[in-house]
């Protein structure tokens, strides 16, 4: 019901803007200029890919990082030229996006509806195959405005194999978007069997439904589907962790008819960049997280129109790049400059995230942050922990009830409330919406005993299994509670669970093999991803970035009184983590009824209007 009338409000909204909008950039023009780095270059096959995954609203880019500046009318223009040059090759490119592309940024949330920005600026990129993240699922209307706006404008795309709707005018279960779709690409006559799936997710409103990924490749048109003799190229994607017991099984299933046929999968959800190796024909490519990375994937060898090879006997081979999402990365690959590389259709992109972003007065300043405030780039505690300044300044000023005006409060906040770092400099609207997107507010038990309040933090920050409750639904309790990032041990799939699951871990993933000894010229921070393919797949050679391991949870005792230890505390946190708090208790002995015996702490207060409130009170940038 939502669909049709959120539309022609943003046309209108649109054209209402056009006016005094300052002239086109293919670039937003805040944006910081990209920096000249060494590069990597792309080897073509006769199939190649671009993929986005988690972009979560990003489409102006990164506007504090010259690494990741390039906006969504740039990549417009990124995937023509790519197209034309595959062309010119004899070659085929396809556009891939695996979903999470609502909830985390100002360009999507600060809207109202949500969403209205986003939706026109997405649809100006071709992409030829997509499917729904588990973002786009949590609430009613999002997935409904998924149905009725994102679906049809990527008719022919947009795929759902295990996602299904409750119609909100029929009321009837119908599959949000085609199960899968049989294509051949255009130059090579390459025949493409796609798929579009959702990891098992089960935190979704009750009108949609995901089926497990085991049940999903049981079915019958899915047996069907795969038995098909004229397929070339298993194509899977999906918002699923290329590492994953989902992936795992859909390979297998593949693998049980078709042993011979290649496989290539794209992945998400995770937010990391990862090449997983299923086979020596069967490959998936993630592609990290708020458009800072494209993703690069070319497949040689491969049964043609015009050599129909013998699959069995043939090996093909694959080649997978992690793009930073910047202009001089994007001039590099295309082989292009200022004036040739950006496309009409691009610059119109830009021009419509930049109208966009204008009419969301996303650039307003509510205050200077004086320094940088990382999430896991600083170590926790310490001075430059955006947990700690939560810890040990936002919670203590702002946290307080009028109706409980005298009582000390113990206030849990799960470290996954906050998406992205803090720069040095202007924290701006849009600033507020990449921190803290969410729109949770507190919740609270009056008056519990300290002693046991105090352990509920240290439970949620325990091992996830060793809290994993018969009772409770979650198979892995607290993973819902930290940043995507850090799900990559809680999870411990393949190849994490071979290892010891500890930070270290997380660290091989993310940085380097070269030590940042100053003796490349030009090499600034950023990824050094090592992945199944080694450790050559980021385009750009970068020193590396020191990387840590944040807690769950964290936890602030807001007390006049202090520093006496209470007696008794209310016990405040997000509402999001209700579950986890709840079940937490019963482990530190307490008997509280969360059904009935909560309420909400500073109603009407979410988080974010908390910690933005703190930041206009504190921040001047005129001290700065
Ligand atoms: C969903 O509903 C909420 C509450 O009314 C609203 O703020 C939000 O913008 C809506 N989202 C969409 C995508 O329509
Ligand atoms: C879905 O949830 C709503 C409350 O959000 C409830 O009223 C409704 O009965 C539920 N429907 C089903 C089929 O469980
Ligand atoms: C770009 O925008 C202009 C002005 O609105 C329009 O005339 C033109 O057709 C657009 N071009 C493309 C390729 O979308
Ligand atoms: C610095 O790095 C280069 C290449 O990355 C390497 O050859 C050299 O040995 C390193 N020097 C030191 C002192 O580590
Ligand atoms: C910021 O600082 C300036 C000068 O110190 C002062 O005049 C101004 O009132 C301050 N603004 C706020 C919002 O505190």
């Amino acid at each position: 019901m939502v669909g049709p009338q959120i539309y022609s409000f943003s046309l209108l909204t649109f054209v209402s803007f056009t006016h005094w909008i300052s002239p086109l950039l293919a670039l937003q023009p805040s944006a910081p200029e990209p920096v000249v780095a060494p590069l990597r270059d792309l080897k073509w096959g006769q199939l190649n890919f671009l993929h986005t995954t988690d972009t979560h609203g990003w489409l102006a880019g990164h506007l504090q990082e010259p690494s990741y500046s390039a906006d969504w009318g740039d990549y417009v223009s990124f995937a023509t030229r790519m197209r034309e040059k595959a062309e010119a090759q004899g070659q085929d490119l396809l556009v891939i996006d695996t979903g999470d592309r609502v909830e985390g940024n100002g360009l999507y949330d600060s809207s109202e509806p949500k969403g209205i920005f986003i939706s026109e600026i997405l649809r100006q990129q071709h992409i030829d195959v997509l499917c729904a993240g588990n973002h786009e699922l949590y609430k009613r209307n999002t997935s409904e405005t998924e149905f009725f706006t994102t679906v049809p404008n990527f008719r022919g795309s947009y795929l759902a194999s295990n996602i299904d709707i409750v119609h909100p005018r029929t009321t009837t279960a119908v599959p949000l978007a085609p199960r899968f779709k049989k294509f051949i690409t255009e130059n090579q006559g390459i025949r493409i069997l796609a798929f579009g799936f959702l990891f098992d997710f089960t935190k979704n409103d009750n009108n949609t439904i995901v089926q497990p990924v085991e049940e999903t490749v049981k079915e019958y048109w899915f047996q069907e589907a795969i038995r098909d003799e004229d397929t070339d190229l298993f194509l899977v994607v999906g918002h699923v962790p290329v590492h994953s017991k989902e992936y795992d099984m859909i390979f297998k299933a593949i693998r049980a008819v078709r042993w011979h046929i290649p496989i290539q999968f794209f992945g998400g959800h995770y937010h990391i960049r990862d090449f997983a190796r299923y086979d020596s024909k069967a490959f998936g490519l993630a592609s990290g997280r708020f458009m800072e990375t494209v993703g690069f994937m070319s497949i040689d060898g491969l049964s043609t129109k015009t050599q129909r090879a013998i699959p069995a006997l043939s090996t093909p081979s694959f080649h997978r790049r992690y793009i930073d999402n910047n202009l001089y990365s994007f001039y590099h690959h295309t082989g292009l400059d200022q004036n040739t590389f950006p496309t009409e259709h691009g610059q119109n992109a830009s021009r419509l995230i930049q109208q966009s972003r204008s009419a969301l007065q996303l650039d307003k300043v509510h205050g200077c942050a004086p320094q940088n405030y990382w999430m896991s780039r600083a170590k926790y505690p310490s001075e430059d922990s955006i947990y700690t300044w939560l810890e040990k300044q936002v919670l203590p000023d702002m946290l307080r009830d009028e109706s409980r005006v005298g009582m000390p409060a113990l206030a849990v906040v799960n470290t996954g409330a906050i998406r992205f770092d803090i720069f040095k400099g202007p924290f701006t609207q849009d600033s507020t919406f990449t921190v803290s997107p969410f729109t949770s507010g507190f919740r609270y038990v009056k008056s519990v005993p300290y002693d046991k309040a105090i352990l509920i933090v240290d439970i949620l920050n325990k091992q996830p299994q060793i809290l994993t409750d018969a009772d409770a639904e979650e198979t892995y309790f607290a993973s819902g509670l930290a940043p995507p990032e850090h799900l990559v041990y809680s999870h411990g799939t393949a190849p994490y669970a071979s290892l010891d699951r500890n930070v270290a871990d997380y660290h091989k993933k993310q940085t380097p093999l070269l030590s940042s000894n100053n003796s490349t010229p030009n090499m600034v921070p950023g990824y050094t991803t090592i992945d199944d393919g080694g450790s050559d797949g980021d385009d750009t050679i970068h020193s590396p970035i020191s990387f840590f391991r944040v807690p769950n949870c964290i936890q602030a005792l807001v007390s006049s009184e202090s520093p006496v230890v209470p007696e008794a505390v209310d016990l405040v946190y997000i509402d999001f983590i209700q579950s986890y708090v709840a079940l937490a208790a019963k482990y530190a002995g307490l008997d509280i009824d969360f059904a009935r015996d909560t309420d909400v702490y500073m109603p009407s207060k979410t988080f974010t209007d908390l910690v933005l409130d703190w930041i206009k009170h504190n921040w001047n940038c005129t001290d700065a």
